[in-house]
């Protein structure tokens, strides 16, 4: 019974009941977003920048992450902020801590 639960569930999820338009004013709130220049990351910087959170899009191009920067400014009117970080490097996860944290 379980089995078929789950894969009726699993394969007809029910309607969300959380949206974007739920989210919350986010002023004062500092959030950091790692992918934030393309796809999912930069759909979930969009739906903070909307709710004014302080923002900062990590991510390994400077210049993919500025072009998101100014593309999502055009969509939210709300500027985000870069950080350089490369996931796949410790050194520079920790560089961008430590930048994070000035
Ligand atoms: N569970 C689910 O149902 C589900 C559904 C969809 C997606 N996902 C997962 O969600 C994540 C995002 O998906 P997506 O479709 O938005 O992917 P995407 O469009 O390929 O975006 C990936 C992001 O990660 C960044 N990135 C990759 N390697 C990095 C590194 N070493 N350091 C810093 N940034 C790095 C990319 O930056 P660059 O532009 O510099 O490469 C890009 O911004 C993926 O892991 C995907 O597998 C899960």
């Amino acid at each position: 019974m379980g089995l078929i639960h789950s894969f009726y569930t699993q394969s007809f999820p029910p309607k969300s009941k959380f949206s974007v338009n739920d989210i919350p004013d986010l002023t004062g709130r500092v959030i950091i977003v790692t992918g934030g220049n393309t796809g999912i990351g930069k759909e979930t910087a969009k739906a903070l920048l909307a709710h004014n959170a302080n923002v900062y899009i990590a991510g390994r191009s400077q210049e993919k992450v500025e072009e998101a920067i100014r593309d999502l400014k055009e969509q939210t009117g709300n500027e985000a902020n870069f950080l350089k970080v490369d996931l796949a490097d410790l050194h520079s996860v920790k560089a961008g801590a430590e930048e994070f944290l000035k």
